[in-house]
């Protein structure tokens, strides 16, 4: 009888083990109906922090249905961007397990942070505080780092390496939606089309996130034609990081939560704080109806409530940035050509 079948769901979230990531995760099981069957693959670039995140979504499911009529099953892909032999060890991992992916998350996110401009930091929140924790200025990032790929790396982490595993995921995705997160801070003043692999850029990181909405511009409609798939751009607002974390002691850490505060009571609504809130576009976009062509955003009233944000974006030069990404896709899967990797190797 059609009403006692399950469904079964699968979702890849890249960099599960990030504070959106396991959020994402979260939501999904919250939102998606008990009685799903769901398997979570998630990924990292070690293994000990993959089992860590599985215990914690395992720890959330219990407590909070123990009642779950529907499977939750785990798998995970020891994923590093940054390595297209990594990337192509996913894809054979993904192929052989897996007869479809309904839900692909790419959240993982590198940058080539070295650290905080504190005297530049002062300055910015002297004078506009507001702005200071909303664009920040004042995040060092290292100049020309390069993968030994021969990628720019922010470039290979955000953008091609999560582009090149989708093209060989395509017949996976088959009716099924990714969401590409990206960020507020991805204005066209980030990205110098001399500069595409974001190699000279001081902003590399807010570059990659120029090219990640601009790649999803020019590129839905076709894989809605081609492949049937379902694609969007969401941003997750501000929210506490924990690789941001790193870089802050007790007093600075606080110091920075109650500026985020300060904010939202100020009025900015994107200041979300909490990263389960920050996953509220992502979720819609996975489970909803929404309209692909704008960017979907996270965001918060002054008492926290959450809401959504439908952000038309300047898409100037994005066939640009397909052909580009495209004609990079060509050149691995020309030197991918009979290879043959071990997956799973840590
Ligand atoms: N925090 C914010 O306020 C904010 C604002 C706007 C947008 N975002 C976006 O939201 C997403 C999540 O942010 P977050 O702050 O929660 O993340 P995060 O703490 O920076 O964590 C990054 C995640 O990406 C994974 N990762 C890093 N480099 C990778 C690589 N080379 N290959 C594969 N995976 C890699 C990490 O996994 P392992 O370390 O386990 O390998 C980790 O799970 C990102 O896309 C970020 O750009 C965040």
């Amino acid at each position: 009888m059609a009403s006692h079948l399950k469904e079964n769901k699968v979702a890849l979230i890249t960099g599960t083990t990030s504070n959106l990531g396991i959020n994402i995760a979260y939501r999904l099981i919250d939102e998606l109906p008990q009685s799903t069957n769901l398997t979570l693959i998630v990924t990292s670039r070690t293994l000990p922090r993959v089992k860590d995140v599985i215990t914690e979504i395992k720890e959330h499911t219990i407590k909070k249905y123990p009642q779950r009529s529907g499977h939750l099953e785990f798998d995970y892909l020891l994923l590093d961007f940054t390595d297209m032999v990594s990337v192509l060890s996913a894809y054979y991992d993904l192929n052989k397990k897996f007869e479809k992916v309904d839900y692909l998350f790419v959240n993982s996110s590198q940058g080539s942070f070295s650290g905080i401009d504190w005297m530049g930091a002062v300055k910015q929140i002297m004078e506009s505080p507001l702005e200071a924790v909303t664009n920040p200025t004042y995040k060092k990032q290292r100049v020309g780092v390069m993968t030994n790929d021969g990628m720019g790396q922010v470039f290979q982490a955000n953008v091609f390496g999560p582009y090149y595993l989708i093209h060989k995921i395509r017949h996976l995705l088959k009716g099924g939606r990714i969401i590409w997160i990206s960020s507020i801070m991805s204005e066209s003043k980030y990205l110098s089309f001399n500069d595409l692999q974001l190699i000279k850029s001081p902003e590399s990181y807010e570059g990659s996130k120029r090219l990640i909405d601009l790649s999803h511009f020019a590129s839905y409609k076709t894989l809605k034609r081609n492949n049937d798939i379902t694609q969007y751009l969401v941003h997750p607002g501000i929210f506490t990081s924990f690789s941001f974390s790193q870089y802050l002691n007790v007093f600075t850490f606080y110091g920075m939560l109650c500026l985020f505060y300060l904010a939202r009571f100020f009025g900015s609504p994107y200041h979300n704080i909490d990263a389960y809130v920050a996953a509220n576009a992502p979720i819609v976009a996975a489970l909803g109806d929404e309209d692909q062509s704008i960017k979907l955003g996270s965001l918060s009233g002054r008492s926290g409530k959450e809401y959504l944000a439908r952000d038309e974006i300047d898409t100037t030069g994005a066939e640009d940035i397909v052909a580009y990404l495209d004609k990079l896709v060509v050149e691995w899967n020309e030197k991918f050509k009979d290879q043959i990797v071990n997956t799973r190797q840590p």
